[in-house]
């Protein structure tokens, strides 16, 4: 099963999490925070899923601005239609990391909880400060392994949760532990995301399992 089929599958069960997991408004709201848009903003948000972002972004772009999500998952794209476009929302389907959007068009973009499911992190978030270009504003927020002394215990558990969250056949996949091969491309994407922007905000969130990073694309 790939990607775009295990999200579809289980679109329901990801959505509710998505929305009522622990703590995780908390991650949205610093999301949104830490990207900052303007009011009447366009943003972009990649590998949206079923639009849990959107409510956030939606109150700092307002009425003016517009929220366009991309993901290549119709299951989920499906959940987040029938929600969201009441409110303004757009939905595309298409891959992230090659998104049929105009460069300049758009003012911010943000991904969360996507990093890790790219094979070449750094790659696409270039691709995204380039789409924002010069004075956009480029946000992720992801998981991964925790470095937090009091929290690290944690960690098996966290491995767990990787492995029952990631599509069947991917630990054969690849050449590493699932989570091995995400704390490796969360740390690409926000290391590249710190190269390309300046007035850098770094956050860590939920005992360290969680990374803010957004700025101002050079
Ligand atoms: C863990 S979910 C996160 C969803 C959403 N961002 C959230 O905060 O709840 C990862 C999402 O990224 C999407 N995704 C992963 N790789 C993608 C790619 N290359 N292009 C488009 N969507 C992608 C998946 O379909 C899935 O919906």
């Amino acid at each position: 099963m790939d990607a775009p089929e295990f999200y579809s599958t289980f679109a329901g069960l990801y959505d509710a999490l998505a929305r009522h997991g622990p703590g995780v408004g908390h991650l949205r709201e610093s999301l949104a925070d830490t990207l900052a848009p303007d009011a009447g903003d366009a943003v972009v948000e990649f590998g949206c899923g079923t639009g849990a972002n959107h409510r956030h972004l939606r109150e700092r772009v307002g009425p003016t601005g517009r929220y366009v999500g991309v993901d290549f998952s119709p299951g989920v794209l499906a959940v987040a239609w029938d929600r969201e476009r009441a409110d303004g929302a757009a939905f595309v389907r298409a891959d992230a990391t090659r998104p049929p959007i105009t460069p300049g068009s758009v003012d911010a973009c943000c991904a969360a909880f996507v990093s890790g499911m790219l094979a070449d992190p750094a790659e696409a978030v270039e691709a995204w400060a380039d789409l924002v270009g010069p004075g956009g504003r480029l946000a992720l927020l992801d998981l991964a392994r925790t470095t937090r002394p009091g929290w690290r215990a944690l960690n098996p558990g966290f491995r767990l949760f990787v492995r029952l969250g990631s599509p069947p056949g991917t630990a054969t996949s690849l050449s590493e532990s699932p989570t091995a091969v995400l704390d490796g491309r969360v740390a690409a994407a926000h290391r590249t995301l710190r190269a390309r922007c300046t007035d850098v905000t770094v956050r860590t969130l939920a005992g360290g399992f969680a990374r803010v990073s957004a700025g101002t694309v050079r």
